[in-house]
This record gives C-alpha cells, structure tokens and sequence, in this order.
C-alpha cells in the first residue's frame, strides 16, 4: 500500500470512530472514580492517597503482633512464623511507601534481629519461642522510639507478653 493511501486510510478510521478507539465517548459514572480522572497521572495520585502511607500497614502489623502471641499461647509455631512473615513483608510494604521510614526498619527490625526471631519461633521450643516474643515487642518499640513516636509504645498490644509461668 502506499504511503499516501494508508494515511487516507487512517484518517478515515478515525473520523469514522473506529470501534475503541479514543473518540468514542464513554459514559463514566460518578463511582466511577478513577476512569474519570483527568489523565494517568491524577490515577496516580488517587491511587497513592487510597494506598494510604505507613500507618494502615502498622495496623495491620498490630493485628498480627496480637495473633502472633495468641499462636504462641496456643504453642501453634507454625502459624507464629506464619504471622512473623506477613509483619515483615508488610513492614517493607510500607517502606515502599515510605522510604524515610526505611533506615529505621531496617537497622532495628528487619535484619539480623527479624532472623533470630523467627528462628526462635521455628525452633518449637517453647522457652525459646517465648524470648522470641520479647525480642519482638522490644524491636517494634525501638523503631517507635527512633522515629520519635514513643507514645506508640504506651498502647494494649505492648501490655502482651509471655504466661507467668513457661
Ligand atoms: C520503621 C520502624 C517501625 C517498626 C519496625 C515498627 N513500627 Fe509501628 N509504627 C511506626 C510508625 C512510623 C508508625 C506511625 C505511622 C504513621 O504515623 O503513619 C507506627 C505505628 C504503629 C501502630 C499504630 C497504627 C495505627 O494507626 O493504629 C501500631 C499498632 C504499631 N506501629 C505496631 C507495631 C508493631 C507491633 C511492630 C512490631 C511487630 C511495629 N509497629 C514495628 C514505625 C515502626
């Protein structure tokens, strides 16, 4: 085909409205609350501001925290390591989200000290598993504390700790 030809062939799809093609108009409801912004970048934006920063993620964390101590109470170690998994990906999840957090996370929470900690729930020992969860409840304070947050570290979950007698 020529050149010419196809341009004239082009021109003609598009006036015609060629089946979805951007002409179209589309009717967007008001639910519709994405597809009727403005362009990608305004997504974008709503999108970030529904992903919220890093406080869902640390509900989510709290949330598991108590069921990882209801797990040990019940000396389920699978299901601890299960829930100490999930609190690290969320934490990184969230540094994703929030990079400043990051230098925090990662010096007090998701290194060697998150290994040892979940090697302490893996080993099915209950005495260990139990230092485990002390070990745990001091790492998440003191990433409250060098954010300066300490008053993160006067709530319920932190009253949570290991059964009189083990
Ligand atoms: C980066 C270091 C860091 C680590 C590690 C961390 N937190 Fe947090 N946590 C934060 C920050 C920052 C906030 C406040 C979030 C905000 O203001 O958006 C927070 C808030 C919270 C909240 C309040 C959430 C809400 O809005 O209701 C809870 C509960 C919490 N953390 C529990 C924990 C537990 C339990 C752990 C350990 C398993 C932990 N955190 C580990 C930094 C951390």
């Amino acid at each position: 085909m020529q050149k010419a030809s196809i341009i004239a062939l082009a021109l003609f799809l598009v006036g015609a409205g060629f089946p979805g093609s951007a002409t179209e108009a589309e009717e967007f409801s008001q639910n519709d609350w994405l597809l009727r912004a403005e362009n990608d970048n305004a997504r974008f934006r709503l999108l970030q501001q529904q992903m919220r920063g890093f406080d869902q993620p640390m509900w989510e964390v709290g949330e598991r925290f108590e069921r990882l101590h209801a797990a040990l109470q019940r000396e389920n170690y699978e299901l601890a390591v299960y829930h100490w998994d999930k609190i690290k990906t969320t934490i990184e999840n969230g540094v994703a989200k929030r990079p400043a957090r990051g230098e925090s996370a990662r010096r007090l929470f998701l290194g060697d000290s998150w290994t040892k900690i979940r090697a302490a729930f893996a080993s099915g020992d209950k005495r260990e598993a139990w230092d485990g969860f002390d070990s745990a409840r001091t790492a998440c304070q003191s990433c409250h504390q060098s954010e300066k947050l300490e008053f993160m570290n006067n709530q319920v979950i932190f009253d949570l700790a290991r059964p009189h007698r083990d």
